[in-house]
């Protein structure tokens, strides 16, 4: 079986992306599956090629993307899509590989969100992970929330609004706010991975300045409530429409409000690797808040995949409010990093097994 393993992208989370597909490849079953490296550039470049395998080359990418070979898709006339190595004079000829299935490990904007899955649909190869619904809506908090509360899952207050229309009219918005929730408040921008572009709330003026922040960011912005005494726990699932199961939780320490971009990927390495992209965050496996609250985390974890239609594996990252005991959905991963194999692993499952899950689960 060939696979593509297609990572990079054009996100703000384009390197956290090339240690989660490598990783990813290394832990491949190489006697069952032949892989395809398909990087692609933050200007939108494809490239293909063994170079591609070696995080080391990396460290030069201008060096490396100028001697890596360009790739051209087609698709051939019997339905068959092919990678196909860009001719260069001096060889003289091209290399082509057939896909069999493709593996998107892109976090954030054109990966994660439904676009290139929207994409491998038109050539009509198969793929792992979620499909283009519920990779969009997986994205986009306020849709997400949305069918969430409606599904009777529990999702913390919120607000929402385009930022035109809270230029039209700031005072109404700061009143409806002021109505719905209480402050500090949590501002973000609607439609990114990470944390970029969120801030918090004390007061009006604040607020302000947090929706302007937003605003630079996207053009739908949400405003939440936000818990003050709090417990940040996640919970992976893995499976489609017909099965599903979750895995440990983790507990995420570290910080005391909520993560900044820095927070998350600036730290140093803790684990020589594995799971690296969150590593400046520190963290507990499993997470230690008891099993009834385990038990609950999970099995919202698995409504909240079932809900959005989600197949392959996810994260979903919670809020417990710590004085009120309730547990919060507060986003979903549809491509977490590291594909979250570090919270399958204590759960009884290698990597290279749950990799080979994801893929049959493709190619069903
Ligand atoms: N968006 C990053 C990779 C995550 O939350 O896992
Ligand atoms: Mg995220």
């Amino acid at each position: 079986t060939r696979v593509a393993v297609i990572f990079g992208g054009v996100s703000v989370e384009h390197e956290v992306s090339v240690i989660s597909a490598l990783q990813a490849i290394q832990n491949m079953n190489q006697d069952k599956y032949e892989i395809i490296p398909l990087y692609i550039s933050k200007d939108r470049v494809w490239f293909t090629g063994e170079e591609m395998l070696d995080i080391e080359n990396y460290k030069d990418l201008k060096g490396l993307l100028s001697k890596a070979q360009k790739v051209v898709m087609a698709r051939t006339e019997d339905g068959k899509v092919v990678v196909q190595k860009e001719p260069r004079p001096r060889f003289g000829k091209s290399i082509l590989s057939e896909v069999d299935v493709a593996f998107p490990i892109i976090h954030g904007t054109f990966g994660e969100d439904g676009v290139l899955q929207g994409f491998l649909e038109l050539l009509n190869v198969p793929y792992v992970g979620c499909d283009v619904l519920s990779s969009s809506t997986g994205m986009d908090k306020v849709i997400m929330k949305n069918i969430y509360r409606d599904s009777d899952l529990p999702v913390l207050d919120y607000v929402w609004f385009y930022s035109t229309q809270w230029t039209e009219d700031p005072e109404a918005w700061t009143t409806k706010i002021k109505e719905k929730l209480d402050y500090p408040v949590i501002v973000k921008p609607a439609n990114l991975g990470s944390s970029v572009g969120i801030s918090k709330a004390e007061n009006e003026e604040e607020l302000e300045e947090a929706v302007d922040l937003a605003s630079k960011f996207a053009l739908k912005i949400v405003v939440e409530k936000m818990v003050q005494n709090m417990t940040e726990v996640n919970c992976s699932v893995l499976g489609d429409y017909e099965h599903v199961e979750a895995s440990v939780c983790e507990q995420v320490l570290g910080s005391d409000e909520f993560l900044s971009y820095e927070d998350k990927y600036a730290g140093g390495s803790k684990d020589g690797g594995a799971s690296k992209g969150m590593e400046s965050t520190n963290r507990v496996i499993p997470a230690e808040i008891g099993d009834g609250k385990t038990k609950e985390v999970q099995e919202i974890a698995k409504k909240s995949f079932q809900m959005l239609g989600c197949s392959g594996v996810s994260r979903i990252d919670f809020i417990i409010d710590n004085d009120a005991d309730k547990v919060y959905i507060n986003e979903i991963n549809t491509i977490p990093g590291s594909l979250s194999f570090y919270l399958w692993e204590p759960a009884g499952k290698p990597y290279k097994q749950m990799l080979d899950e994801l893929i049959q689960l493709a190619l069903k």
